[in-house]
């Protein structure tokens, strides 16, 4: 088979990299793809993610089987709908699904209709409505951008003068641009996070090992919402109890209610969640690909081969048999450039990613990278590397994966120390 991926940040690194794996793929090809992605795909940058017709061309002269599409702007911009309609099979779902994560506002209704547990909320358009709301809840809460921030768009305000604050921002000063013309103030939830996957044709199921990933910036979860800045899976906190009430009360009447509401679903489905005390998961947010950077860990954890889930699901001929959680132990933790979220320098040269992939159990893959005049990379991106181990348990993984980073050197490298420490405190 021939492959195409279409992106070329960690998350498609990872994905190429674990497609070039698959014994029944022949060829992978990326758009735009990265320098780092060469060595697993043909790439080719001159193609924008968003150009439908440049895509169906390409998959056309290079015979290409399926396409995987990483992220989320192209399929809200019905990137994959324009490809199934020349005839290809697509791993992504439509526009119109594709809004469960491109509208906050579209994500709650859809919850409330289908009575899928998440958040209380409420969504504005104007700055002085949201401004009442905050005051009338006078506690915590939570402020979004209606729209897509990458993973930034988000303040979980302790008091209402933070929320205040945050509406300020994104309504007013528009931090997050046209994203944030609507805002949703949610109730904030307790409890601890996860990251679950479903691969769905519309119909049948697989769902991967959970995850967790790491978003605020600095150790403790402390610090802005990045798009993530470490990953690993499985993750203990999603037993087989809470899997089970995950199935039951959330995955099937989401997929009841994606058929009901005529939103056809070929891809994945990922459920971000909270877990409370008590075991009770809720939706904190739906994305309509996969996470990044838990995709890093699910790929080096996963035994199985992924390129039967992504064809199956593309084709609405799934295998709801293919065991797709079994694996070892996996991290990824990212190397980021230092002011990361906010403003960061790029072009630093990165030293050592070759003595860290020494280590046959690590991978780096690459978020932000460009070739440098030199020959080695240079980083061109806030999140600049996952670097990614596996082991027979989660302290061997969790130690392969800093002992590879230490090894990683470029000015103003940042990372977080606590990747997987959660799953390490569980008995
Ligand atoms: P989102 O982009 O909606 O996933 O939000 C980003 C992050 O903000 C989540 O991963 C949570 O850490 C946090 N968050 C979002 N919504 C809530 C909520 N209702 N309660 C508590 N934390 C939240
Ligand atoms: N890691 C979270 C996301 O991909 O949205």
């Amino acid at each position: 088979m021939r492959v195409l991926v279409v992106g070329s940040g960690g998350r498609e690194h990872a994905l190429a990299w674990k497609i070039a794996r698959s014994p029944r793929v022949e060829r992978v090809l990326a758009v735009p793809g990265s320098a780092a992605m060469e060595r697993e795909a043909a790439c080719f940058a001159g193609v924008g993610t968003d150009d439908a017709a440049a895509l169906v061309a390409l998959a056309a002269r290079e015979a290409v089987d399926l396409v995987v599409v990483g992220p989320e702007g192209p399929l809200a911009a019905g990137v994959a709908d324009r490809l199934r309609d020349a005839g290809l099979a697509v791993f992504g779902p439509g526009r119109a699904a594709a809004q469960l994560e491109a509208s906050k506002s579209f994500a709650k209704e859809f919850m409330s209709r289908h009575r899928i547990p998440t958040a209380a909320h409420a969504s504005f358009a104007d700055l002085d409505a949201a401004k009442a709301h905050v005051r009338a809840l006078d506690g915590p809460c939570v402020v979004k951008a209606d729209g897509l921030a990458a993973g930034k768009g988000v303040a979980v305000c302790e008091t209402p003068e933070a929320a205040l604050r945050a509406l300020e921002e994104t309504m007013a000063a528009r931090r997050f641009g046209a994203a944030g013309e609507r805002v949703v103030v949610e109730e904030r939830l307790e409890g601890e996070e996860a990251s679950f996957y479903a691969i769905t044709d519309g119909e049948r199921v697989v769902t991967l090992a959970a995850a967790q990933d790491h978003k605020r910036a600095l150790d403790g979860d402390r610090g802005e919402n990045t798009g993530g800045m470490g990953a690993y899976a499985p993750a203990p906190v999603v037993g087989p109890a809470v899997e089970a009430r995950i199935l039951s009360e959330i995955v099937q009447p989401t997929l009841r209610g994606l058929a009901a509401d005529g939103l056809p679903y070929r891809g994945v489905l990922f459920i971000g969640l909270m877990i409370d005390r008590s075991g009770v998961p809720r939706v904190i947010e739906y994305n309509v690909r996969f996470g990044d950077p838990e995709t890093q860990a699910l790929v080096r954890q996963m035994h199985a081969d992924l390129v039967p889930l992504l064809d199956g699901a593309a084709r609405g001929a799934l295998d709801p048999s293919i065991d797709a959680r079994a694996g070892d132990p996996a991290v990824c933790v990212v190397l980021a450039s230092g002011g990361y979220p906010r403003a960061f320098e790029t072009g630093k040269a990165i030293d050592g990613i070759d003595d860290a992939e020494r280590d046959p159990e690590v991978v780096v893959f690459h978020a932000g990278t460009k070739r440098a005049p030199t020959g080695g990379f240079s980083t061109a991106g806030g999140r600049v590397l996952g670097v990614t181990a596996r082991g027979a348990s989660f302290a061997v993984a969790r130690e392969r994966a800093y002992a590879a980073c230490a090894r990683i050197r470029f000015e103003g490298l940042h990372l977080r120390r606590d990747i997987g420490a959660r799953a390490l405190a569980r008995p």
